[in-house]
């Protein structure tokens, strides 16, 4: 399928959102980095956030939460108008994890799953049948504009494996050091959706940089 490009507005200015947005339109989703600050060691945005964006914006929001027990926000995040909303496995039991997806599909949110580096693609497996996304972090989760872990390519290539296998209208995401110089082994190795902070929000022209991402896909 064709390659989706989600901006992350962790690289935006918090200040100006609405003219950051105005920027991205040629992007295909806008991806929001939910950080709490014990998952993860950096603090980010939240539920008021998300509200303001569905409120402003018809673009598919996929909320990455890296937060402890993610289930305890699903109706909270749901409600503030996200499109997907991913859970880390690292975040809580399985039994918590499994909650938090099936109360997301309940109320009409479409669930994902992440998995930082240490995690071994074969974890998702029991969650696959019921998610819609499944995202590979390519860097430890916390910060933007972190180097590609190229390692993570095999997990990419697993985790797309057991997709096909078991859910194959699942989509397959990465997120981290995305830029024109990386994302064409990612899709290769059978990504579908390209998150990129720092190589979108960074670059002064936008749509220019968009359309590079889209390129290094093919080249
Ligand atoms: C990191 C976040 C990423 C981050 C990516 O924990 O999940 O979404 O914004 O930033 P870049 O593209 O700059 O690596
Ligand atoms: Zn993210």
């Amino acid at each position: 399928m064709r390659p989706l490009i989600a901006p992350s507005i962790l690289s935006a200015d918090f200040c100006r959102l609405a003219q950051e947005l105005e920027t991205v339109q040629t992007a295909d989703w806008l991806h929001v980095d939910v950080m709490d600050g014990q998952f993860v060691p950096n603090l980010t945005v939240g539920v008021p956030v998300v509200e303001s964006l569905r409120a402003t914006t018809d673009m598919v929001l996929d909320v990455h939460l890296m937060i402890e027990k993610p289930l305890r926000y699903v109706e909270a995040f749901a409600k503030a108008g996200a499109d997907y909303l991913t859970f880390h496995l690292e975040a809580d039991h399985p039994t918590g994890i499994r909650a938090a997806v099936d109360r997301a599909a309940q109320l009409g949110v479409k669930p994902g799953v992440a998995l930082r580096p240490i995690t071994k693609a074969e974890a998702v497996a029991p969650y696959l049948p019921d998610l819609d996304l499944v995202l590979v972090m390519t860097v430890e989760p916390g910060f933007g504009g972190q180097a590609f872990l190229a390692d993570q390519l095999d997990t990419v290539r697993a985790a797309r494996a057991l997709i096909h296998k078991l859910n194959p209208n699942c989509l397959l995401e990465v997120d981290g050091g995305i830029d024109p110089a990386t994302i064409g082994a990612a899709f290769a190795a059978g990504a579908d959706v390209f998150v990129a902070g720092s190589a979108v929000f960074g670059r002064p022209d936008r749509a220019a940089a968009i359309a590079e991402l889209r390129g290094g896909c093919h080249g």
